[in-house]
């Protein structure tokens, strides 16, 4: 600004000469004119004219002088004047004011603020450049940083530099330079910013600004990461949705899902077959579709029902139910309803399942089972008479034998009864022939008394156990002579072997039972031993005895024999289970046992066995029958 100043005052100085010879040759051609007019006086008026000039140029001359004389005393005056104005200036401004002279860039004056920041008194001042102070500048870069303004291509700088301190410390500062040329001697003034403070607080922003960038580059970096899992759940969830609906598709059941008011949202492919809509016929229709009419309007009760409370829970266990198909056939179903609730809405979900053919396979099978029940009964039954004919068969043989005999002894003495009275009557009988027939009569009808009692004993007990086979009779027994009577009748079968038979217990144990079911049982497990437990010709022990409490009376019944297998230990009671098929076995014997004692007795049986060392059977039952015949359950 100083300098533009300074180019004004020159360029006023040559608009007044220029004016001035304007307004001189402008006289001059006035007074030539005028001449003109008067030739007369012609060489007098030149002259005039000359001397007239020369007084111009002259007094302007001297004007001039003057003027430019006046002009360097102010100058000067002036520069003295800034020095002084500007220490005043100076001194009172907040800013650092540094003035330096405009070749020798040594300090004329420096405020007092600049003294009191960088520590040095004004005359080390006055020794110092301005580039002594500035640690970032040398002579040479100083002089190029100025030149803009020296030749003026700048009106003043300001940029960022450094000052040091007299105690070698160091601040930045904001420089802002300008030259005035037409000062004498040329200045730089330079106005300082000490920017300490701006650049510690600069500072701070950039370090704030950098945390800053760093939250939002990790809360961005968090976000991306949050966002990739959401995207990663996102997928995993449209997976599984997709592999829910290809599971439900896949389903064999068909899966129907309803929302409040009864309209179908979605129809699995099951579904479709079972009630022989397309998913695109059903969705959207009322689920009263797919019933008849009287379950339709139980459904749409209960929808109102819920849609009313929002009570109801539709989490019920499977139930049988009539479903009906597009072309109106029904057909009987298992329906499970279960809701769940979404967002304030409730969805049902019915899985349903066609259970015709399994209902048709019940009813077949209960007819199976029915005609197993029946075919049991029918074989208990054949099973009974069977050994009841085994038994007569047995009974027969044995009374043969007795009755044989007595009928022989009978014949023999009816033969020497005819022969004898034959003789008396022609006179032939002698005195020893009469004795003889006597003694042979009395011998005779001893075999024959004897043999009928036998025979008489077996149809006796026959009789009974045959009776009580069949009749299921209760009433009470004294049960060791039952039993003894049972193996008398079983004595055909026990004599052909060389087994022992051992009966013990107290002969006054009395109980109250079916003493046909009690043969069958002991019959049984004698028959058993006898067919499985030994060879033939083999020497053996079985032993029965019982024993009793208040309540109970127990039968243990043990032979030495060859014993059982795990295998048909675990399984004897089963029916039609037999290790001897081939030879007629038909399997039941054990079972039929287990069940009369449980049934029919209501007591319980265990059984024990292990290979070579014999089988024991313990049978234990009450010594009342409290209650009537039930049904054995399953066989343990
Ligand atoms: N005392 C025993 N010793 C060894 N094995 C035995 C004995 N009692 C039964 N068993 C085994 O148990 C099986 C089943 O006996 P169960 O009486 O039920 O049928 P079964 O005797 O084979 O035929 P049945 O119906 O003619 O009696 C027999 O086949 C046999 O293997
Ligand atoms: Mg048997």
């Amino acid at each position: 600004m100083v300098r533009d100043h300074g180019r004004k005052k020159k360029n006023d100085s040559i608009t007044g000469v220029i004016a001035m010879l304007v307004v001189s040759l402008a006289i001059v051609f006035l007074f030539s004119l005028y001449l003109a007019a008067w030739r007369s006086h012609a060489i007098f008026a030149s002259v005039l004219i000359v001397i007239i000039l020369c007084v111009f140029v002259f007094a302007y001359a001297l004007v001039r002088g003057l003027r430019l004389l006046n002009d360097k005393r102010r100058t000067e005056t002036q520069a003295v004047g800034v020095t002084a104005r500007l220490g005043r200036i100076l001194d009172d401004s907040w800013n650092e004011i540094y003035v330096f002279h405009g070749d020798s860039y040594l300090f004329l004056q420096v405020n007092r603020g600049a003294l009191a920041n960088i520590g040095y008194s004004m005359e080390d001042m006055e020794r110092l450049t301005a580039y002594d102070i500035k640690p970032d500048f040398s002579r040479e870069s100083f002089i190029e940083t100025v030149r803009p303004l020296r030749n003026g291509a700048e009106s003043f700088l300001i940029f960022e530099s450094r000052h040091q301190r007299k105690d070698g410390t160091i601040y930045p500062v904001e420089v802002r330079l300008q030259y005035l040329p037409d000062e004498d001697p040329p200045i730089f003034v330079a106005v300082i910013n000490d920017i300490t403070k701006q650049k510690e607080s600069a500072q701070k922003i950039i370090e704030l600004s950098e945390s800053l960038e760093r939250r939002v580059e990790e809360r961005t970096a968090q976000l991306q990461k949050e966002a990739a899992h959401r995207l990663q759940v996102q997928e995993r969830l449209r997976e599984s949705e997709s592999k829910t609906r290809q599971i439900v598709n896949s389903a064999m059941d068909g899966f129907v899902t309803i929302n409040e008011i009864g309209t179908i949202l979605s129809f699995n492919v099951a579904a479709e077959k079972l009630f022989g809509y397309s998913a695109n016929e059903a969705i959207g229709k009322s689920v009263a579709i797919l019933m008849p009419p009287e379950p339709a309007a139980k459904c749409k009760s209960y929808l109102e029902h819920h849609l009313e409370t929002g009570h109801g829970n539709a989490n019920v266990a499977s139930r049988e139910v009539i479903a009906k198909r597009k072309d109106g056939r029904t057909f009987l179903a298992e329906l499970s309803v279960s809701d769940f609730q979404h967002n304030d809405t409730v969805t049902f979900v019915g899985i349903i399942r066609d259970i015709t053919a399994r209902k048709e396979d019940e009813y077949k099978l209960k007819g199976a089972l029915q005609d197993l029940r029946n075919t049991q009964a029918e074989l208990v039954q054949a099973e009974k008479m069977a050994s009841l004919g085994g038994l007569v068969a047995g009974i027969a043989h044995e009374i043969n034998t007795p009755l044989g005999i007595g009928v022989t002894a009978a014949s023999h003495l009816d033969e020497q009864a005819r022969e004898t009275v034959r003789k008396f009557a022609v006179g032939e009988l002698k005195k020893s022939d009469f004795q003889a027939f006597i003694d042979m009569a009395v011998h005779s009808t001893a075999i024959i008394n004897a043999n009928l009692r036998r025979a008489s004993s077996l149809i006796r007990s026959f009789k009974q156990v045959a009776v009580d086979q069949s009749s299921e009779e209760k009433r009470t027994i004294r049960l060791l002579d039952y039993i003894d009577e049972i193996l008398l009748s079983l004595q055909p079968q026990i004599k052909r072997t060389a087994l022992e038979i051992t009966l013990e217990g107290a002969r006054d144990i009395e109980i109250e039972t079916y003493p046909g079911v009690l043969s069958q049982i002991v019959t049984n497990l004698v028959m058993n031993s006898l067919l499985h437990a030994y060879d033939e010709g083999d020497e053996g022990h079985i032993e029965i005895s019982a024993t009793m409490d208040e309540k109970n009376v127990e039968i243990s019944y043990s032979d030495d024999g060859k014993g059982m297998s795990e295998e048909v230990r675990t399984q004897v009671f089963e029916p039609f289970f037999t290790t001897r098929r081939n030879s007629g076995g038909s399997g039941l014997g054990m079972h039929i046992l287990y069940n009369q004692i449980i049934r029919t007795l209501g007591g319980h049986v265990t059984c024990e066995s292990a290979p070579a060392q014999g089988t024991r059977v313990v049978i234990t039952i009450p010594r009342r029958l409290e209650c009537e015949p039930q049904d054995a359950g399953e066989p343990q």
